[in-house]
């Protein structure tokens, strides 16, 4: 079903949105290991363990959630459907799931926090070169009750991306960031990207939000060990799903040494291919603590609007749950190494 959404997607969207949308940085050698990656995770099950009751739920940031999965912030979602942000929002509060908006969100972040209700929302902050422009982000994210700052850091300004350069795909739907002034070609949109953000401002924008600080696109330990020393409270393994550098590592290999690292000082989400509940099982064997899902959210949206996000999103949690059945650990929380090898090649 998933992947019936992810064609007809492609056919629905013209191909300048839909280039956009699923296309990804170079050669999108990453794009492609992204997916590839959690298939070279192999699941090890075991037997005569009692799997009648089963139980997804995590805890995230201290919190107790339903179960793992997060909607990933993901720019222009009027792009995709009428419904845009406020549905996406509506299909995760269905579910249980945390939806990240995204600073590049066409619908202003008041308006999607009405529309979830009491469901709990992140917000994803991009720091532009005007900083005015990130600080009325975070003034609109507490307004909307958001309750955790996801700070994007690897997106000092754009990567390469060919096909949304040859498609010359130009947004139809202002972002709420600049309303109507703002330019409309994604290159400029880039540009105004700050590269000159450092450790200083994941401290100034912390305080400023008075919200715990996710950091989203940490590959390497050894920056997630000075996310640890930053005192955030979480971090994403990402490669902001194969947009940025081209083949850089994928968020399924990065994640165990990243894990390794940080050794429970932090929550430490995964991004980037998910796209099964066995995908979600085995981020959680390897240590995640929750996993964040884009496109194939972004595709539901565009097929079937806000009930399309939904059908995607409790697939996920239903896959999730007879994965815990068939591999003989029906809770979640004791998911671990034991349950995962590497497939031999
Ligand atoms: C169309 C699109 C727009 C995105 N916009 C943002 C964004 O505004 N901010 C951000 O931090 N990440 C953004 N991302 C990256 C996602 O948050 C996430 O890291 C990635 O999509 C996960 O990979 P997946 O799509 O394979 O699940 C975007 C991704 C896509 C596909």
């Amino acid at each position: 079903m998933t992947h019936d959404f992810e064609a007809r997607a492609a056919e629905l969207l013209g191909p300048g949105a839909h280039g956009y949308f699923a296309g990804g940085a170079g050669d999108e050698v990453t794009l492609r290991d992204n997916v590839a990656a959690w298939d070279r995770f192999a699941l090890l099950p075991r037997v005569l363990v009692g799997v009648e009751h089963r139980d997804t739920s995590v805890t995230l940031l201290g919190r107790e959630r339903p179960h793992p999965f997060l909607v990933a912030p993901m720019a222009y979602q009027l792009e995709a459907h009428p419904d845009g942000e406020t549905g996406t929002a509506r299909a995760a509060a269905a579910t249980g799931s945390i939806m990240v908006l995204s600073s590049q969100t066409t619908t202003d972040p008041r308006q999607v926090a009405a529309a979830a209700g009491p469901a709990d929302r992140w917000f994803q902050l991009y720091v532009y070169r005007d900083r005015g422009l990130s600080h009325d982000l975070v003034a609109a994210a507490r307004e909307g009750g958001y309750e955790a700052l996801v700070i994007t850091v690897d997106f000092p300004f754009g990567g390469r991306r060919e096909r949304t350069e040859r498609s010359g795909f130009t947004l139809s739907h202002p972002p709420f960031v600049d309303g109507l002034a703002g330019p409309r070609s994604l290159a400029e949109r880039h540009a105004m990207h700050d590269p000159s953000l450092s450790w200083d401002d994941v401290a100034a924008f912390g305080e400023a939000s008075g919200l715990p600080v996710v950091l989203k696109g940490v590959l390497n330990p050894a920056d997630a060990v000075r996310a640890v020393d930053a005192g955030v409270a979480g971090i994403v393994v990402s490669n902001h799903g194969g947009r940025q550098l081209d083949t850089v590592l994928s968020g399924a290999d990065a994640l165990g040494p990243v894990v390794e690292a940080v050794d429970g000082r932090l929550d430490v989400l995964v991004d980037g291919g998910v796209r099964r509940g066995w995908d979600a099982a085995k981020a959680l064997a390897l240590g995640a603590d929750a996993v964040m899902v884009g496109r194939p959210v972004l595709w539901g949206l565009a097929c079937e609007g806000e009930a399309g996000a939904r059908r995607v999103l409790e697939q996920l949690v239903d896959e999730l749950d007879g994965t815990l059945g068939l591999l003989g650990c029906p809770r979640a929380h004791d998911l671990d190494a034991s349950h995962v090898a590497r497939r031999p090649t």
